[in-house]
């Protein structure tokens, strides 16, 4: 197992649109769902992650995540999606979110999400799964199927308040890059 790199908005393979998962016992992809776990139990304050926001060649349908839902205050469970099916959603709340590939200690945004998410999919041993969240999971669920879509939560934002954000974060780029010098 290993733990990989975390891409950094705008790196171009955050854009990448994953392939599903056609064969789940294949080495390749068993190694990516292990390597995508240690990588999520090793980074401090992250809900969760997708393939393709990690560095991976060929990223696939899968993201990895902490499903809260049976005990709030149990351990942390990492949890496997593969091939992630969003079957319907209701409501809608608009919240601040974040994100491990754009500067999450620096960028927040708020937009809009569905209140609740039905989503099915495969565990890691191709075992179907159906999860049915409210709140923060079921915006997770909608975060990290749109990385598997190329999509990050920022480009949700209307033009102006991502041209304002877009300023903001080349600021933060610029700062880090000055910090590494230093
Ligand atoms: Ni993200």
């Amino acid at each position: 197992m290993a733990v990989l790199r975390i891409l950094n908005y705008p790196d171009p393979r955050l854009k990448t649109v994953a392939e599903p998962v056609t064969d789940i016992n294949d080495p390749i992809v068993q190694q990516m769902i292990a390597d995508m776990l240690e990588t999520l139990v090793n980074t401090p304050h992250c809900g969760g992650l997708a393939a393709t926001q990690l560095d991976i060649q060929n990223p696939k349908r899968i993201f990895v995540f902490y499903d809260f839902f049976e005990d709030k205050n149990s351990k942390e469970t990492p949890t496997v999606v593969i091939n992630p099916e969003i079957v319907n959603t209701e409501g809608e709340v608009f919240e601040q979110e974040g994100c491990m590939s754009v500067y999450p200690n620096e960028i927040l945004a708020a937009i809009l999400r569905p209140a609740r998410t039905h989503m099915r999919g495969l565990d890691r041993h191709g075992k179907p799964i159906e999860f049915i969240r409210e709140g923060y999971l079921a915006k997770n669920f909608m975060h990290e199927v749109d990385h598997l879509n190329g999509k990050l939560y920022i480009d949700h934002l209307k033009p102006l308040k991502r041209t304002m954000l877009d300023k903001k974060i080349k600021k933060v780029r610029t700062d880090h890059a000055k910090q590494k010098e230093e």
